[in-house]
């Protein structure tokens, strides 16, 4: 070759392999980056775990066979594998922050009440608010976890605002709540509807609980239980979801101490991982007559083994501290779990339970979270009650706007987004009326 091609030569050499190098790159971040499959038709085969057929394979055939054995059973491999297992009920202190007469237009009872949960000399406060009617004494009522503060539920000016990490998002900076997030998540929490209809309200910041980011659990309630947890192998060991409902139990503790809420007419509610984590609280605590589900999606309602939107590997990867450890086993692999979600609202029968989805929300797979409740009607026929209906299940996958919501387990497909409207609210006060009024 002419010595005056030669840089031409290199040049095109090295410009090929550059794009090879950069072919083979994108190759490999197209095989990483992970896609999200909604089509019925690639969902992979499966088998569900049976609920009625315990670990050695011996047939549940009665309600005693059910709560002595089987529903232990599950409960114990919901904990081991899924979410992990928290610590005993600890000590728990309250103290009144502030308290107004005359909330929402005069109807309710407003207050802030801190409830510290003790173990030893470390402890982990809440604030608690709380919203009573007025015109009456020991009301049954909804309790929530909220994502970004109490302040946010209602736009008084009055309510204290979290010092604790809130995730930066609209007016939130350096993960500081500000003032100009008041009452920005009311839409949500139609308060003045509630009390209405004679119920009460309590919700928390779950950043009070445990801030809601991976750092080794160094932070919110985790380490006070270091002794207590260090029997506990570490693949068991409770994560967020786990500590956001053992705080909602705590909660309810102190209900046992306030007249003016009936600790016996508790409704559970909580949306998207809080739902998650409101359905585990349920299941781990039978003082909730009533768990409302709402879009809570993979690790919530949906069955894993759909692998629809949300999967095992792609919710440990982006939320490693929501489960316990165990549970990366089923990354891929979810025909390994011993569980699926239909048994997690088998563990809440015979109470009441509520699972609401949205067209929208694919990626909580709606469909999914219907076919939980479907396998979850039999437990609650084998415990003589109506499950999804007295006439059956449904058959079909309900069209929007039309709840199921004649027996124990209600359910309702809703147009439009991932969110908390107050047309599932109108469905969970009407359900609550049946099942907790
Ligand atoms: C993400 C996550 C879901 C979760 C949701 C939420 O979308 O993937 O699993 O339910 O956040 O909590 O808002």
């Amino acid at each position: 070759m002419p010595p005056s091609l030669e840089p031409i030569v290199k040049f095109f050499t090295c410009s090929i392999s550059l794009l090879a190098v950069l072919i083979i790159h994108t190759k490999v971040l197209a095989q990483n980056r992970f896609v999200p499959n909604y089509d019925e038709s690639a969902i992979p085969a499966y088998e569900l775990p049976s609920a009625l057929i315990t670990n050695q394979g011996a047939a549940v055939t009665d309600a005693s066979i059910w709560k002595e054995s089987r529903r232990p059973e599950i409960l114990e491999l919901f904990a081991a594998e899924v979410y992990g297992r928290g610590p005993e009920a600890c000590e728990i202190q309250h103290q009144t922050i502030s308290k107004k007469s005359n909330a929402i237009g005069g109807k309710a009872i407003r207050r802030e009440v801190d409830v510290k949960m003790l173990t030893g000399s470390r402890s982990t406060t809440m604030r608690l608010l709380i919203y009573t009617p007025k015109s009456a004494a020991s009301v049954p009522v909804f309790i929530g976890l909220n994502f970004q503060g109490n302040h946010t539920v209602d736009a008084a000016d009055d309510i204290s605002i979290t010092k604790n990490w809130v995730r930066n998002r609209g007016d939130v900076k350096n993960n500081r709540a500000t003032e100009a997030t008041r009452g920005t998540a009311a839409g949500r929490w139609p308060i003045e509807t509630i009390i209405d209809r004679g119920y009460g309200l309590v919700t928390i910041y779950y950043g009070d609980i445990d801030p809601d980011f991976a750092d080794g659990f160094q932070n919110g309630i985790h380490p006070q239980f270091e002794k207590e947890m260090s029997s506990v192998p570490q693949g068991e060991r409770w994560g967020s979801i786990a500590a956001w409902a053992y705080a909602l139990s705590r909660a309810v503790d102190y209900f046992e101490q306030d007249e003016t809420i009936d600790a016996e007419r508790v409704a559970v509610i909580g949306h998207s991982r809080l739902g998650k984590t409101s359905l585990w609280a349920g299941a781990t605590d039978p003082r909730f007559k009533l768990v409302i589900s709402n879009n809570s999606g993979c690790g919530g309602a949906a069955l894993s083994r759909r692998a629809v939107g949300e999967t095992v590997a792609r919710i440990n990867t982006s939320f490693p501290h929501w489960f316990c450890d165990n549970y990366l086993k089923y990354n891929q692999n979810e025909n390994a779990c011993p569980v699926d979600q239909h048994m997690l609202i088998g563990l809440i029968a015979p109470r009441a339970v509520y699972v609401a989805s949205a067209t929208g929300d694919k990626w909580a797979d709606p469909r999914g979270e219907f076919l939980s409740c479907i396998h979850a009607d039999p437990i609650y026929r084998l415990l003589g009650n109506s499950g999804m209906g007295s006439s059956g299940p449904p058959a079909e996958f309900p069209t929007a706007q039309a709840p199921i919501n004649s027996g124990r387990v209600g359910y309702h497909l809703r147009t439009g987004k991932h969110d908390v409207t107050d047309y599932d609210w109108a469905q969970y006060l009407d359900f609550a009326d049946r099942h907790v009024k």
